[in-house]
């Protein structure tokens, strides 16, 4: 496998690109709203839980199956185990990855109006900072049918340009510039939140654990958290770990990328959490919490639109680092099952993506009367692929590493 643009060449480039894509909007707006509205501290104990002691160990054996392969997720697992019929697995990451690339667009989208409304103040941006304004703000801008959707648009060609300069050109060297950007504004953020007079409730909130508040769903919601936080369950660090070269180690970067995805979680609790008691928010907001919490904290800064800018590009630097994980499952797939060139493989998971993008973001404004199983189409495509899919996948890889591949194999690709 190892032509150039087809393996990770540094050590920071395995790195950059795997926190790159466990580290997004699962982290920054996933994880504050979830918490949120799951009790803080408790949320986060399950969630710690949840990530050392099971994901830790998939990540290990999504690396091993990717890493000894080379292969895309339905290659590897034919590879494998050759004449079985765990080649199917290959078609549901492709469906999902699809699937959570195309809502996930959306946000990553909202982002985009968020970071270009504080760039060039339209619509008088968060000039009133006030919870209702910032909250009819949010509403009347998602449920309004064309700039969402024009949004997603642009994100997902953004994407494209990316993407279809290949690994190491494309993902490798993106990764490496914008993950120390993301952490460098992330702490600046923090040490700001901490300077707020809510931020001993806010920090209380967020690390004091009330045990009462530990539920089977906060078990459930902390568990989906998990494997959506660290890319589990879809191949996407399958996809990866081919790109690694046989020097990598694969303990080391697995228990790496959790400890600094949970730091990006936590900073971002941090950030957020003090600004919602500063403010008087309501920590149970949903998954509009920080398009409404953080313009209020630019309000009250000098330089405020400064700051918001730079805040809504770090959320985008953060979804585009995930995004193209999640776009390259399915490209490696296109590429290498069906022999198509980068170019076409890209066009054809981009616009894919595209067509059901627009019908997620369409789905909080013409479309929010349409409902499957009672859930709007940008609920069911969280819900379906996040809740179900992901943690039906990490039980079958983890699965076939334990039962399906010889121990030799395994022992010599982690060690
Ligand atoms: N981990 C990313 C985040 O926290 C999202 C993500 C990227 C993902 N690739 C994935 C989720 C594959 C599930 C499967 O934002």
């Amino acid at each position: 496998m190892a032509n150039s643009n087809t393996q990770f060449t540094t050590r920071l480039g395995v790195i950059a690109t795997t926190v790159g894509s466990a580290v997004g909007l699962g982290n920054i707006w996933r994880f504050p709203y979830e918490a949120g509205m799951h009790g803080g501290g408790a949320f986060l104990l399950v969630d710690l839980f949840f990530i050392f002691i099971i994901g830790v160990p998939v990540l290990c054996a999504e690396f091993v199956i990717g890493r000894h392969t080379g292969a895309n997720i339905r290659g590897a697992f034919r590879a494998l185990a050759p004449g079985q019929r765990w080649g199917w697995m290959g078609y549901l990451s492709l469906i999902s990855a699809i699937g959570i690339l195309s809502f996930y667009s959306v946000v990553a989208g909202w982002t985009l109006e968020y970071l270009f409304a504080s760039l060039f103040s339209y619509s008088s941006s968060f000039a009133d900072a006030s919870e209702s304004a910032l909250h009819s703000r949010f509403a009347s801008f998602a449920t309004s049918d064309v700039r969402p959707v024009l949004w997603t648009i642009l994100f997902l060609i953004a994407n494209y340009f990316v993407l279809v300069r290949g690994v190491t050109k494309g993902i490798e060297k993106v990764s490496n510039w914008l993950m120390p950007l993301l952490f460098i504004l992330l702490l600046a953020f923090c040490i700001n939140s901490l300077f707020m007079p809510g931020a001993a409730e806010g920090l209380r909130f967020l690390f004091y654990p009330d045990f009462s508040q530990i539920t089977p769903s906060v078990i459930l919601g902390a568990m989906g958290q998990a494997f959506f936080s660290l890319s589990l369950g879809l191949g996407c660090m399958v996809t990866y770990a081919a790109y690694f070269n046989s020097r990598v180690p694969l303990i080391k970067t697995a228990v790496t990328t959790a400890i600094l995805d949970t730091l990006v979680a936590i900073l971002a609790g941090m950030i957020i959490f003090p600004a919602v008691f500063t403010f008087a928010r309501q920590p149970a907001a949903g998954p509009q919490l920080i398009f409404e919490v953080l313009p209020s904290i630019f309000a009250s800064l000098p330089a405020g639109r400064l700051w918001s800018s730079l805040l809504f590009l770090l959320l985008f630097i953060a979804s585009l680092t995930s995004t193209i994980s999640m776009a390259e499952i399915s490209i490696a797939f296109f590429q290498q099952e069906c022999s198509m060139p980068r170019r076409r493989a890209t066009l054809l998971t981009i616009a894919a993506a595209m067509f059901f993008g627009i019908l997620c973001a369409l789905s909080f404004g013409s479309l929010s009367s349409l409902k499957i199983f009672g859930l709007t189409i940008f609920n069911l495509f969280d819900y379906v692929t996040s809740n179900i899919i992901l943690p039906i996948g990490a039980l079958v890889i983890s699965i076939f590493v334990g039962w399906k591949l010889p121990l030799p194999l395994l022992t010599s690709s982690i060690s």
